[in-house]
């Protein structure tokens, strides 16, 4: 982003949502591949002990020799665990099951809930010259979660289009809270995007139109429909943009993609967050 307001660094984006099977990996992976394919240098930190979006991403466990749980226990520096993909300008810092422990073992530790925080701030960074940080979270309110929340700037939450969708938000929304006033007071919302959606359902416009009555702006116009070559990607791991270009899946990445952009750029210095 050639934005001379903005401030030095990029954009750290965490992807939460306490309930798992949302579409947290799908989102963050093809959202990411999508914002590279526009050209944008991005890097996808997986924060999930099931390493799906690394697996999604073509990094097998055998190549997980340096993962984001050495950058939590203080063991490894960011540039020393980031890999390139096989995507031009895309990263990542892959995961494995170790990260299961985390939550344990830093217990003790007082700046337990600024460790992801501080490893993406680390000068080595710079040279990335990164535009957007995407943190894959897992599927719980833990202390991971806390600190993706700690360390971006900003909160993306997949809502599937299915009965009980709105139903978990408020624990998620009071956590956002209690890290806004005591850990990041910058945390705001990126936006909520509906996942898996199925226009000819009742049930998904339901979800649909409650979203927006209640969420109004939070809430992307974007949808991302439910597609088959969505959900068949990870398998070849690959992103959908990459698998099926023309796929729906793909289309409807893309328009996330320049939406989040356009989001970003209208407003202050840092924009494309909102309070709530
Ligand atoms: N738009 C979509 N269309 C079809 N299947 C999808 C779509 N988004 C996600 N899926 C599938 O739903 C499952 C859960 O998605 P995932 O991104 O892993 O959720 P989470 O990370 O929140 O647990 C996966 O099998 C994924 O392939
Ligand atoms: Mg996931």
């Amino acid at each position: 982003m050639n934005d001379p307001t903005r401030p030095k660094g990029p954009k750290i984006i965490a992807v939460a949502n306490q309930k798992g099977g949302v579409g947290k990996t799908t989102t963050t992976i093809n959202l990411g591949v999508a914002l590279a394919q526009e050209g944008f240098n991005v890097l996808l930190i997986d924060l999930d002990p099931q390493g799906n979006a690394s697996t999604g991403l073509g990094i097998g466990p055998e190549q997980r020799k340096v993962t984001v749980y050495d950058l939590l226990l203080e063991e490894a520096h960011l540039d020393q665990a980031i890999q390139k993909t096989g995507v031009e300008g895309m990263w990542i810092v892959p995961a494995t099951t170790d990260l299961s422990s985390a939550d344990i073992e830093l217990i003790s530790n007082e700046k337990r809930s600024f460790l992801l925080h501080d490893a993406l701030r680390q000068p080595a960074v710079d040279a990335f010259a990164l535009d957007f940080i995407f943190i894959d979270c897992p599927p719980s309110l833990n202390l991971l979660t806390v600190n993706a929340m700690v360390a971006a700037d900003s909160l993306l939450v997949p809502l599937q289009s299915e009965f009980f969708a709105l139903e978990g938000l408020s624990q998620l929304m009071l956590t956002k809270r209690e890290v806004t006033q005591t850990a990041n007071r910058h945390l705001r919302y990126e936006g909520i995007v509906l996942t898996m959606y199925d226009k000819r359902n009742n049930l998904s416009r339901q979800v649909e139109a409650d979203a927006r009555a209640n969420l109004g702006e939070l809430v992307f116009d974007t949808l991302i429909p439910r597609n088959v070559r969505v959900s068949e990607a990870p398998s070849f791991a690959m992103s959908v943009l990459e698998y099926d270009p023309m796929s729906k899946g793909s289309q409807a990445y893309r328009d996330l993609a320049r939406e989040l952009v356009a989001r970003n750029k209208c407003g202050g210095a840092r924009p494309g967050g909102r309070d709530g």
